[in-house]
């Protein structure tokens, strides 16, 4: 893969077999979703801009999904959950006969800085994360020599009440010259609170065979992991941030962008302006000049250019908005094909449709695509105006240039240029309403 790169090969393993307890959940924590994409594959994406020469997941033996999110990259298995150290001698296997750099990354910190990653790799030695956080509890403390270097990591349950205080923390990814890996691993313990196999252990091993440690110290976000689901929250709201912020600098605007929840494989052109309140699920494509006005949820939904949708829209999946369509308030979406300028301003369900250019759909109407048993398709052609509170009976077709009238039901194909009218006769009788006004009144009085 790195054939022509000057740098030493470079194996990732990533430790996922853990079971995420604190999670509370059937899943493995590292598929928990994150804009939709589980932690696994950001943490994957991060190290595959590393192009290393081989990644291997460390994953429990009940955790096929995670295999298959893990590949093509391999996996290995950790039979017995007895630690971070155990995780990694399980990939040893995976490691034989490969020599380079081994970075080893926790699975669930999926918001890791790149950077960091890579300057651990080119740092030589045994090289640790680290970073300073004012809340440490629950995190592994980095005790330093006076020299500045590693000396050794105490996890918090293990830790004096002095080291307790100790604010430098280790976010657990290490990078460690293949050829030491296995004589290191060997000679960690569970002699500590948790009765577990540390990883943390390397540092202290390291440093009495006489190797250099350091700690490559980064910030504080995506350095502290993901642990239980308000830790998830708060991954997601940076992640948020970080998709909102690099929409914004392509020229996106967002009135208030904290109200603005993006998928992770949102593509929003510049120019686009996006109202407070939206939500973009999963397939959202919008293109420039369109506006998103406040309240919308919107999923699998293609917006071309100069659209506008909302506010109080619901467009589900399978919709295309062509050029220069306009969505009002209280209109839903589902499958659903709208031609360039088409219009349906106001309370409307239109699913399973193909709409043609420059029609106007009028308040209220329905596309009634389902019978119970079936969904069947509304075909509108272009020009077509469809009057206001139409139930429109699929299958049908509306042929181009066609109107119907307002109030009707329609169970017909209405032809082209044609009106189509289901209406039951109007009646006027002159003066009933004040001759009924008049008899009400008089028996309500005689009542007293
Ligand atoms: C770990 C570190 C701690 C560090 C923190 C940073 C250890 C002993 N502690 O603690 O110093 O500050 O990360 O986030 O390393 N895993 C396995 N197999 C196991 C146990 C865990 O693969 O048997 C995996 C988990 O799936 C997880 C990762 O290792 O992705 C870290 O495990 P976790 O239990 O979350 O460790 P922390 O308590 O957070
Ligand atoms: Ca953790």
């Amino acid at each position: 893969m790195n054939k022509n790169t000057p740098q030493a090969p470079l194996a990732i393993v990533i430790l996922a077999a853990g079971k995420g307890t604190r999670m509370k959940s059937d899943k493995p924590k590292v598929m928990h979703e994150l804009a939709g994409k589980p932690m696994i594959n950001w943490l994957i994406d991060a190290c595959e801009g590393l192009r290393p020469d081989k990644i291997i997941t460390v994953i429990g033996p009940d955790m096929p999904e995670l295999a298959e999110a893990a590949s093509p990259h391999e996996t290995a298995i950790q039979d017995i959950r007895n630690g971070t150290g155990g995780a990694v001698k399980a990939a040893l296997p995976a490691l034989e006969g490969f020599e380079g750099n081994v970075l080893i990354v926790m699975g669930d910190e999926p918001l890791v800085d790149p950077e960091i990653l890579r300057a651990l790799v080119s740092a030589g030695g045994l090289a640790v994360q680290g970073f300073e956080t004012s809340n440490p509890k629950g995190l592994g403390r980095m005790v330093l020599n006076d020299d500045g270097s590693l000396k050794e990591i105490i996890e918090d349950a293990d830790c004096t009440d002095t080291q307790k205080e100790i604010k430098l923390c280790n976010a657990g990814n290490y990078c460690v010259s293949a050829d030491k890996l296995a004589g290191w691993l060997g000679q960690i313990d569970d002699n500590n609170a948790q009765g577990e196999y540390y990883l943390t252990d390397l540092p202290a091993i390291a440093a009495k065979e006489g190797v250099s440690t350091q700690v490559i110290a980064g910030a504080w976000e995506g350095a502290w992991g993901v642990n239980d689901r308000v830790q998830l929250a708060a991954h997601e709201k940076m992640l948020q941030t970080r998709l909102r912020e690099n929409a914004m600098r392509e020229g996106v605007s967002m009135v208030d962008p904290e109200t603005v929840y993006f998928h992770h494989d949102t593509v929003i052109e510049g120019g686009v302006t996006i109202e407070p309140n939206v939500f973009l699920g999963a397939g959202v494509k919008i293109k420039t000049g369109a506006t998103i006005k406040a309240f919308c949820h919107i999923e699998n939904t293609e917006i071309k250019a100069n659209a506008a949708v909302g506010p109080f829209a619901r467009l589900r999946g399978g919709s295309t908005l062509g050029e220069n369509v306009k969505i009002g308030n209280f209109v839903e979406l589902k499958n659903a094909e709208l031609a360039e300028g088409v219009k349906a301003s106001h309370l409307a369900y239109l699913g399973d449709t193909k709409i043609g250019t420059g029609s106007n759909i009028g308040a209220g109407t329905i596309t009634c695509n389902y019978n119970g048993f079936e969904k069947n398709r509304t075909e509108i052609g272009e020009n077509v105006f469809i009057g206001s509170n139409s139930a429109l009976v699929a299958p049908i077709t509306i042929a181009d240039g066609a109107m119907i009238a307002a109030g009707s039901t329609m169970t017909q194909d209405t032809p082209q240029d044609a009106l189509g009218m289901t209406r039951a006769d109007t009646e006027i009788k002159e003066g009933w309403a004040a001759k009924y006004r008049k008899l009400k009144s008089k028996a309500k009085a005689s009542k007293g």
